[in-house]
């Protein structure tokens, strides 16, 4: 008989996104006349900027005649996508990303699993403590993990915890570590770092030959002028880490799928007999034999992002997101719950009332509010008692939902 991968089997039951939805469909089929508001899944609501879907007809017209036709596209992506991004989300902002260093794919979420196939199995792999779980999940499938403990925690992980007592950004470790993921604007609890704090990263990795993996997703959602977008914004990021982009939350692409991934040609790991390996060259390679790019269409879509048009409409987007992240930190903060994030991020991190689980207060604001939101403790064992609300939903089930919960929810 084939064998499986055994890894797969340290798993913890589901996937979190999903096994929520499996216990609100479940809620749903029993309480068919309640009207259950999601602020679970950090999922777009708000329809494409008109200047992406105008530049995604145009292209579907280009695929319907023979001049403009087009086949398979470059696997890294169109050159004319590259150089707007290299432009306006790098080189504006001082950081030195060529557009050969920019790799388009179809989500951010693939590339921070896809990424391992080219790192080896023995490196020390350092997480924060909540953290996005595709990066513990995929290092667990990849078989660099021992079992699952019963906080939920893999043996052979570094975990970092992150806390309000550290304002949710990790110490510097005092071991060496080869990996290191980082999610700022943060996913999930809605925290940034200062140039200073990923100054420090970036001079620990520098030090030590690790790579840091820079998830900056949520990037557009900073209004902060003082908050770095991205990792090349500090000097020597370019030696020690892969940036991850999407245009998923700014552009409301999750349903059209649209990312990128930075991988400078400075970046070198180690191979096995100790000579140093230009990053680039692998993921390329892996790139090119994997995946074979992102459609035309969408990625023509993408660039209307970078038009005066698009650059006007996404920015109402993210406004319009942020807007709902300051009605819920107010309004929760005015039944007396303690809210972090939410202002350069569009996640709200909630410590949950009465001393709630993350699960209990789940189920209970499930129950008595029909809404959804994410379990902390689902993010990690530090997550625990603490509970994410997402602002991608639209302005009155926002409003609906905080009046639910400060006018039904008994918080003593
Ligand atoms: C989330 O809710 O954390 C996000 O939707 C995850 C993702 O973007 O994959």
């Amino acid at each position: 008989m084939a064998t499986i991968n055994d890894n797969y089997l340290k798993l913890k039951a589901g996937y979190l996104f999903p096994e929520i939805a499996r216990r609100v469909n479940a809620f749903a089929e029993t309480n068919a006349n309640a009207k259950v508001i999601r602020l679970g899944i950090g999922d777009v609501t708000e329809p494409l900027p008109e200047a992406c879907r105008t530049a995604m007809i145009k292209a579907v017209e280009d695929m319907g005649n023979r001049d403009d036709f087009k086949g398979y596209g470059p696997e890294q992506g169109y050159a004319w996508l590259r150089e707007k991004i290299a432009k306006h989300d790098f080189q504006s902002r001082g950081c030195d990303v060529d557009a050969s260093e920019i790799f388009i794919s179809d989500g951010s979420k693939c590339d921070c699993g896809n990424i391992l196939d080219i790192f080896g199995n023995n490196n020390t792999i350092a997480v924060t403590d909540p953290v996005y779980p595709v990066y513990v999940d995929t290092n667990v499938m990849a078989g660099h993990t021992g079992d699952v403990n019963e906080k939920g925690e893999y043996g052979g992980l570094v975990y970092l915890p992150i806390s309000a007592d550290n304002n949710f950004t990790a110490e510097i470790p005092s071991q060496k570590v080869d990996l290191i993921y980082l999610c700022f604007p943060n996913n999930p609890t809605g925290a940034t770092a200062s140039k200073e704090h990923l100054k420090a990263w970036v001079d620990y990795a520098r030090s030590n030959g690790s790579i840091i993996f820079f998830d900056a997703a949520y990037e557009a959602f900073i209004s902060d002028p003082d908050i770095p977008h991205s990792i090349y914004e500090i000097e020597g990021a370019r030696d020690c880490a892969i940036e991850f982009r999407s245009f998923s939350k700014n552009a409301g692409f999750t349903g059209t799928r649209c990312a990128l991934t930075v991988v400078p040609k400075t970046l070198t790991g180690s191979s096995a007999d100790g000579s140093s390996v230009e990053i680039w060259k692998l993921w390329n390679r892996r790139q090119s034999t994997k995946f074979n790019g992102v459609s035309y269409i969408v990625q023509r879509g993408a660039e209307a992002v970078y038009s005066e048009e698009g650059k006007a409409q996404t920015k109402a987007l993210i406004d319009f997101y942020m807007e709902n992240a300051k009605i819920i930190r107010e309004k929760l903060t005015e039944a007396g719950i303690s809210v972090y994030g939410g202002v350069n991020a569009p996640y709200v991190w909630v410590k949950t009332p009465n001393s709630l689980s993350s699960w209990d207060f789940f189920d209970k604001l499930l129950h008595t509010c029909n809404v959804v939101g994410t379990p902390g403790s689902g993010f990690g064992a530090a997550g625990e008692g603490y509970f994410r609300i997402s602002a991608f939903n639209s302005r009155a089930n926002v409003e609906e939902a905080m009046k639910r919960i400060t006018e039904k929810f008994p918080i003593t």
